[in-house]
């Protein structure tokens, strides 16, 4: 394949706006975005992920309910201050993994969850005329290099529209975006067409989307036709598959690494027990801790 020189993504869209209804009650007062993997917020594993793809403008699409995200990000000089005075100083190093430039982070508002789409229109005027990713939360994604790193290299490479792909069961396939596959070179995908949430039965493949994108300008514009597509919302994949004839068309990436659907509970708890048992100061109680309670619960059967 021909290298050629595409614009360099430097900026992503978090768009952190919906409900969380899955998460009720926890998610009345606190954003889904803030539920805690082991020690820190969904939220802070998609910004490293977005850094060390390079990104340096984060454009949060955000809500009412939403500030403890906000507050997140923000400098703590008490805290800051107390902790040095305590002398801890690996706390404060933790402390900097949320320490963001000044005027790093945007937060626009979608004032109504009008799906995931909208939210991406929402950020149209900070994201102007340029690519942009686009990375979802709750999709969390334990992989080396980070996904979207491993997006933007292919990108490098490809140019036009880019989005993550992952075999699903068929009978899941109904619950994701679906790609109708032109060809495939190694992990690339070339997409012919994305069907949202299609009825059981008619996907047109085993790859879903999940939650990161690399997106051209154009999208914008299709979203700003404002379609209507599935269950009402103004939908993304409808926006994006408009591109597939387009020059720079539509790809897919298998990328390398295990996703974890942080947005329903089963996926959350994996996560959490998966990203436990991967640290070493938490590995040997917690399997101890599992084995047991597993052997407990098989002989109580
Ligand atoms: P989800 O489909 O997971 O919806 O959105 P949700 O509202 O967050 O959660 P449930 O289904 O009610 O439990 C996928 C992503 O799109 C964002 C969400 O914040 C999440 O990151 N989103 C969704 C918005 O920003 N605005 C919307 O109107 C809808």
């Amino acid at each position: 394949m021909a290298r050629h020189k595409h614009t360099k993504v430097t900026k992503a869209v978090f768009p952190v706006a919906g409900l969380g209804t899955r998460f009720l009650p926890a998610t009345k007062s606190m954003p889904k975005e803030m539920l805690t993997l082991v020690d820190r917020p969904l939220i802070q594993y998609a910004i490293d992920e977005a850094r060390s793809a390079g990104i340096t403008d984060f454009i949060f699409v955000t809500a009412r309910g939403k500030s403890a995200l906000e507050d997140y990000f923000d400098h703590a000089p008490e805290l800051d201050a107390a902790l040095r005075r305590a002398g801890k100083t690996e706390l404060l190093e933790v402390l900097r993994a949320t320490d963001m430039e000044s005027g790093a982070i945007a937060y626009i508002r979608q004032h109504r969850a009008l799906g995931l789409g909208h939210a991406v229109w929402c950020a149209r005027r900070l994201i102007g005329d340029e690519p942009f990713a686009v990375i979802l939360p709750d999709d969390v994604i334990a992989g080396e290099p980070p996904c979207l790193r491993q997006m933007v290299e292919a990108y490098a490479e490809t140019g036009g529209n880019m989005v993550a792909a992952m075999e699903v069961p068929p009978a899941r396939a109904s619950a994701y975006g679906v790609l109708d596959i032109a060809s495939e070179t190694g992990p690339l995908v070339r997409v012919k067409g994305m069907v949202e949430k299609p009825p059981a039965g008619t996907a047109p493949s085993n790859l879903a989307v999940i939650g990161r994108y690399i997106l051209t300008p154009r999208v914008l514009q299709n979203l700003n036709a404002r379609k209507t597509g599935a269950g009402g919302e103004v939908q993304l994949t409808d926006a994006i598959a408009q591109e597939v004839n387009s020059e720079g068309g539509v790809w897919g990436l298998r990328f390398k690494g295990q996703r974890y659907d942080c947005g329903s509970k089963a996926g959350f708890l994996q996560a959490t027990v998966a990203f436990a048992l991967s640290r070493d100061d938490l590995r040997d109680e917690l399997s101890d801790y599992l084995h047991a309670l597993l052997a407990t619960q098989r002989a109580a059967q």
